[in-house]
Parts: C-alpha cells; sequence; structure tokens
C-alpha cells in the first residue's frame, strides 16, 4: 500500500524550512490507519516481545494500538513533570528544539524485551534517549519501529546496532 498518499506534507511548520508530516489524515482513515499498525506489528510478531515502549504524544498513537495488537502493556515516555511517580529522566536534543524524557522507573523489568515505536524518526534524538531509557532499566531493545522516517536526518545513524523498520522513509 503506498500510505505516502494520505500523508499531508506541510511547508514552513512549525517552524519556516521545515516541511512537516502530517498523519492525522491518515489516522483520520480507519481502513489505512490499521493496515499501517498491523504492518508494524507484524514486523515484531516473531520478537517475543514483552511490552512496547513509546514517547508522547504522536508516539501513543502508533505504540498504543501495536501494543494491543501484540496482546502486550504499553508503557510511555513522557516530558519533565507528568508523570506521577518515581521516574528515571534524560536530556535530549529535537530536530527543532531540547527538552528531557521520563520513564516510570518501575515500568520496565530487568531482561525484558521492549519494542521501542514512534511516529517518526527525525534526528534521532527522541529515540536515543528512550534506547538510553530502556537500557538502563535493564530493558533489552528487540526492534524499533516507525511509521516515518526522514531518512535525509540520518537519525538511522545513531541506531545502528538496532533491528529497524519504518513503514515508510523521505
Ligand atoms: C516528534 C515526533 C518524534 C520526534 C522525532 O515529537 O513525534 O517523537 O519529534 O524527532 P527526533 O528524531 O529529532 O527526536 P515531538 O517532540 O514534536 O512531540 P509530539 O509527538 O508530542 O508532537
Amino acid at each position: 500500500m503506498d500510505y505516502k498518499q494520505y500523508i499531508t506534507v506541510v511547508p514552513d511548520f512549525p517552524k519556516e524550512g521545515i516541511k512537516f508530516k502530517d498523519i492525522t489524515t491518515l489516522m483520520e482513515n480507519g481502513e489505512v490507519y490499521k493496515k499501517a499498525i498491523d504492518e508494524m506489528a507484524d514486523f515484531a510478531k516473531e520478537k517475543e516481545i514483552d511490552v512496547v515502549v513509546g514517547p508522547e504524544a504522536r508516539g501513543f498513537v502508533v505504540g498504543c494500538p501495536i501494543a494491543y495488537a501484540l496482546g502486550v502493556g504499553f508503557v510511555p515516555v513522557r516530558k519533565a513533570g507528568k508523570l506521577p511517580r518515581e521516574v528515571i529522566e534524560i536530556d535530549y536534543g529535537l530536530e527543532y528544539g531540547k527538552d528531557s524524557l521520563n520513564l516510570h522507573k518501575d515500568s520496565i523489568k530487568p531482561g525484558q524485551k521492549v519494542l521501542i515505536t514512534d511516529d517518526l524518526l527525525a534526528t534521532g534524538g527522541t529515540i536515543e534517549a528512550t534506547i538510553q531509557m530502556v537500557e538502563k532499566l535493564g530493558g533489552v531493545v528487540a526492534g524499533i519501529v516507525f511509521m516515518i522516517e526522514l531518512s535525509y536526518l540520518d537519525g538511522r545513524d545513531k541506531l545502528k546496532q538496532y533491528d529497524v523498520f519504518s513503514l515508510m522513509t523521505y
């Protein structure tokens, strides 16, 4: 399926020069959204995943339904100050800015096989920070799946030792 026809490319959002890839037009189409999620979940089917981890907010849009499809739990990565219990925290660089990410300390058990999900791989800063937190807690990153990869930003260079699948590449 040509998923790209359901993505809207918005010029100069949120800043001049950025061609924003809007996934909401794909999500609005139930049949296409389901196909996309099923294909992303298929990548992880043989990996005996224990838990799916994904960063807010658009990472939830792909991570939660993938976890449901795999029949496993979902662990949210959130921006600072949002998670109510004890967290591990890490600073990270974004395509357009800087922030820090949190993960509940008891959300991943040592040795658990983790699938990391996000809507978009840009610079890879978000996913690199997510990997670092998962591994600090003893999780094993068994795979990483994105709906969209912006290959021209070279985010994959940060993910060389991992099994990575992207549904669409620009
Ligand atoms: C976007 C996107 C990814 C990340 C990709 O999230 O959803 O998580 O940036 O960029 P990177 O590879 O350069 O780190 P954003 O922080 O804009 O948050 P949102 O999903 O809440 O809009």
